[in-house]
């Protein structure tokens, strides 16, 4: 279908624990981004709760949309098309956007596509963000990390809308394992900054931990890590929990850069972009970075706001995707164990 760089996309999103909607122009600029946050009520359960998460979307949602069309001061007839996530996540959470948008679409006329949730974190390094900061160049293929509580994957970029996955993880995403370790250690959920504010004052090399390495093309697995801790602390030896932390961190981290970096240059890529909830460690920031250089390439990382789950990356991947495959029907469901395309 066509869209131009003046074209109005609603993305909705709720995969996870975040209800999302978003207005964006041209499938890059900003116009209004709300995130409805669940954080504190799952916080109570150590966990993201299915069935709490669902019903808060399904309180939320009309609320979280009427918000962001408010908030972008545009009314239906501006739109040019919805896009929702419509996988991977918890399936009585990924109903409530998808049914949402369905009916938005059937209220209104509007053309509606189905997104991956992936390809939207990806496409988050292409946002205009509301903070003015310049978006990742339009280079390609670039490669891709999404790191984040239920993914670990690399993807390679052809070009705006293009994917193809070209690693995953075989067992723990890499903020799983974060958030398992936190849970262990005592710190709380989510794990992943509980992790990082521990680890900043303790010793990274304090206590060896392994780097898994699965030798098998680009494919991380955390499993193993999770054990040695587990054994560790076990173990009986007492290890100052920010040593714990700062161990466990650099661990994933090493793991993250040393997989990326390989499909990097196996791919011959112009850039890295790091996407997910794990992309707003600084730890990982500055090591990818680091290694990224010294490899001849550049590594992007959205602002800390556009790396956990939002609704302007699924508009933004629902502009391309719609201008390259058209929109879908009415038929198009909900997909808990939805993945990029593999070729
Ligand atoms: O992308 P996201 O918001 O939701 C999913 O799609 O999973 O990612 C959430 C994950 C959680 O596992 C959380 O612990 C991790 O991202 N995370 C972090 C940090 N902030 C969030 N991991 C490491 N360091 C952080 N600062
Ligand atoms: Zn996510």
């Amino acid at each position: 279908m066509r869209l131009t760089d003046n074209s109005l996309v609603l993305g909705i999103e709720t995969s996870c624990d975040e209800t999302a909607a978003a207005v964006v122009r041209g499938g890059h600029e900003i116009v209004s981004n709300v995130v409805a946050s669940q954080v504190e009520i799952h916080a109570h359960f150590g966990g993201v709760v299915p069935e709490v998460a669902s019903r808060r979307h399904a309180e939320q949602i009309t609320l979280v949309v009427e918000q962001a069309m408010s908030e972008a001061d545009a009314d239906w007839g501006d739109l040019s098309l919805i896009a929702v996530t419509r996988g991977p996540g918890l399936v009585g959470s990924l109903l409530v956007g998808v049914s949402a948008a369905k009916g938005y679409s059937l209220a209104t006329g509007l053309p509606l596509v189905g997104i991956n949730h992936i390809a939207g974190h990806i496409t988050s390094s292409f946002l205009l963000s509301a903070e003015g900061r310049e978006p990742a160049p339009r280079e390609f293929p670039s490669l891709a990390l999404v790191a984040s509580g239920g993914h670990s994957d690399l993807a390679l970029i052809a070009g705006m809308g293009r994917y193809r996955l070209v690693g995953f993880t075989r067992d723990d995403a890499a903020g799983e394992a974060l958030d398992k370790a936190a849970r262990l250690l005592g710190l709380g959920y989510p794990g992943g900054p509980a992790i990082e504010r521990a680890a900043r004052d303790g010793d990274p090399k304090a206590v060896d931990l392994p780097r898994p390495d699965t030798k098998d093309g680009f494919e991380f697995s955390f499993a193993g890590l999770k054990t040695a801790l587990v054994r560790v602390v076990e173990d009986g030896v007492e290890h100052p929990v920010t040593d714990l932390a700062a161990s466990f961190q650099q661990a994933v981290v090493d793991c993250l850069v040393r997989e990326t970096l390989e499909a990097a240059r196996h791919f011959n890529a112009w850039q890295i972009l790091v996407a997910g909830g794990v992309a707003a460690n600084s730890v990982l920031r500055n090591d990818m970075r680091a290694a990224a250089e010294g490899a001849g390439l550049s590594a992007y990382f959205p602002p800390m706001s556009l790396c956990t789950d939002n609704a302007a990356m699924v508009a933004a991947a629902g502009h391309f995707q719609a201008a390259l495959s058209g929109a879908d029907d009415l038929s198009m469901e909900a997909d808990s164990a939805l993945q990029l395309p593999a070729d």
